[in-house]
């Protein structure tokens, strides 16, 4: 603790559990305390600033210091600060925001159900699908497959989906009766010489196998992240969704697209599977939905599913299910701002627009001697760290490769992530300006190089 100098740090180090925090180390290494932040840029308690690469976690489209956006939620405190939906009440924001998002969703909705996290979504979306299959008369169709990687949450049943060690590892999770197939990333799991579509072929006979091994009349859904967040940004092969989800339409697999990253313009589209040109089922949003103002989520329900849930009412008098927070006035009022700011501002088009220069920049971090992929699409991107290009070994994840590069890019001012494997991801507000854009990729460049340095000092890398 030596090295921290403000008391703020050590009630900090005495008083909160940090989440995916190696909370030992962290004794020793303290927070970074932000105190502000306006447009793309955050300030620290010690007047430092940086660029947030990451959008907080995914999710500030609009960046800090948007007034409008704190102009609503005052206006929405003063006027109704909180009104449940329980029992049948209701306030006119989440009717029109319920509105608004069966309006522009990517998929035949009929009627929308709110939450306050994107892990609340998915246990929610879960819960509806093994209650929609008990009144449709299927009791036996409830398992859920999910991909090894997916990050859907933390909460018992999302963590049982999330496909990462860490989210698993002596929490007893999964539960029963969820199932994981193939991580769709090229570069880690093809075969030699195997091309993107037969990789992708590859991965929907192996869902195939799995179905026809577990019982086709026993699997109820398939989760999907458009492009996979929190488990290394990995962009899905050439055809790969045309494929998987063809299997999925042959066993009448109900499928959910987790839009909580990519939802809201952050490929370019309006909601990630646009960008791949496939129709889920149902939808789950969070993070951008209000531009992380104030927490929100939300999933879709199709009319088949209401059906069911209406036929469940009559015969239990109730649907038991639901948060205190479900539908907050204050969150729909946010949401609705944010809706129309994106709109108004034409952020979706503008990401679309600026995309090829994001990505560029990010590919050309392709050449760097620490960089075994760089990937992306959109505004989301990621370069992983390998200790032999040619390859493609991986550090041994205890010489900390990736959290040292990230503290390099702190130092250079600019805030990312590191995740499993020794991925940096690069996910900025969507308010990003072109100039920004070449800031952020020359501040991670530099930090790229004294990474590099360091991990040469350290003689880690192949001689
Ligand atoms: C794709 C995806 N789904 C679900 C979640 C879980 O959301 P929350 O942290 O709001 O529970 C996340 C969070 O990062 C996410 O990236």
């Amino acid at each position: 603790m030596a090295n921290i100098p403000s008391n703020l740090a050590t009630r900090d180090i005495e008083s909160l559990i940090h989440p995916y925090t190696n909370l030992a180390a962290f004794r020793d290494s303290g927070p970074l305390i932000i105190e502000r932040g306006q447009g793309i840029h955050l300030y620290d308690t010690a007047g430092r600033s940086y660029i947030d690469g990451m959008a907080g976690l995914w999710c500030t489209a609009l960046g800090w210091g948007n007034e409008e956006l704190a102009d609503t939620a005052a206006a929405q405190m003063r006027k109704l600060a909180f009104g449940h939906l329980f029992g049948g009440k209701s306030h006119d924001g989440a009717i029109e925001l319920a509105e608004k998002l069966k309006e522009i969703a990517p998929c035949p909705t009929s009627k929308v159900f709110f939450c306050n996290s994107g892990s609340e979504a998915n246990d929610s979306q879960i819960k509806l699908v093994w209650y929609m299959n008990n009144a449709l008369g299927r009791p036996r169709k409830k398992k859920i497959i999910s991909r090894r990687k997916a990050y859907h949450g933390v909460t018992i049943a999302a963590a049982s989906l999330t496909g990462l060690p860490a989210n698993q590892t002596d929490f007893d999770v999964p539960i029963a009766n969820i199932l994981h197939t193939s991580c769709p990333h090229h570069y880690r799991f093809a075969h030699d010489g195997e091309s993107e579509e037969d990789f992708a072929a590859r991965l929907a006979a192996e869902l195939d196998d799995l179905i026809q091994r577990e019982g086709p009349d026993t699997v109820a859904a398939f989760f999907v992240e458009p492009v996979m967040g929190a488990g290394g940004v990995i962009v899905p092969p050439k055809g790969y969704f045309e494929k998987v989800l063809k299997v999925c339409a042959r066993y009448d697999i109900y499928v959910i697209s987790d839009e909580v990253i990519c939802g809201f313009g952050r490929l370019g589209t309006r909601f990630g599977c646009q960008a791949f040109g496939f129709e889920p089922h149902a939808i789950s949003v969070a993070k951008a939905l209000t531009s992380a103002y104030v927490p929100m989520a939300a999933l879709t329900v199709p009319e088949v599913m209401y059906q069911a849930m209406l036929e469940e009412s009559r015969k239990i008098g109730t649907f038991g299910h639901g948060f205190t927070y479900t539908g907050h006035p204050v969150a729909a009022a946010v949401a609705l701002k944010a809706l129309e700011i994106y709109e108004r501002e034409r952020l979706v088009e503008r990401a679309a627009k600026l995309a090829p220069q994001f990505q560029a920049r990010l590919a050309a971090l392709a050449a760097h001697p620490l960089v075994g992929e760089a990937r992306g699409y959109g505004l989301v991107g990621a370069v992983e760290l390998v200790a032999d290009k040619a390859s493609k070994r991986s550090f041994d994840p205890k010489a900390g490769v990736g959290p040292r590069a990230v503290a390099f890019a702190e130092a250079e001012g600019l805030l990312l992530r590191f995740l499993a494997g020794d991925v940096m991801s690069i996910c900025p507000p969507l308010v990003i300006t072109p100039q920004e854009i070449d800031e952020l990729f020359d501040r991670l460049g530099r930090a790229l190089d004294r990474a590099l340095d360091w991990a040469r000092r350290e003689r880690l890398l192949q001689p």
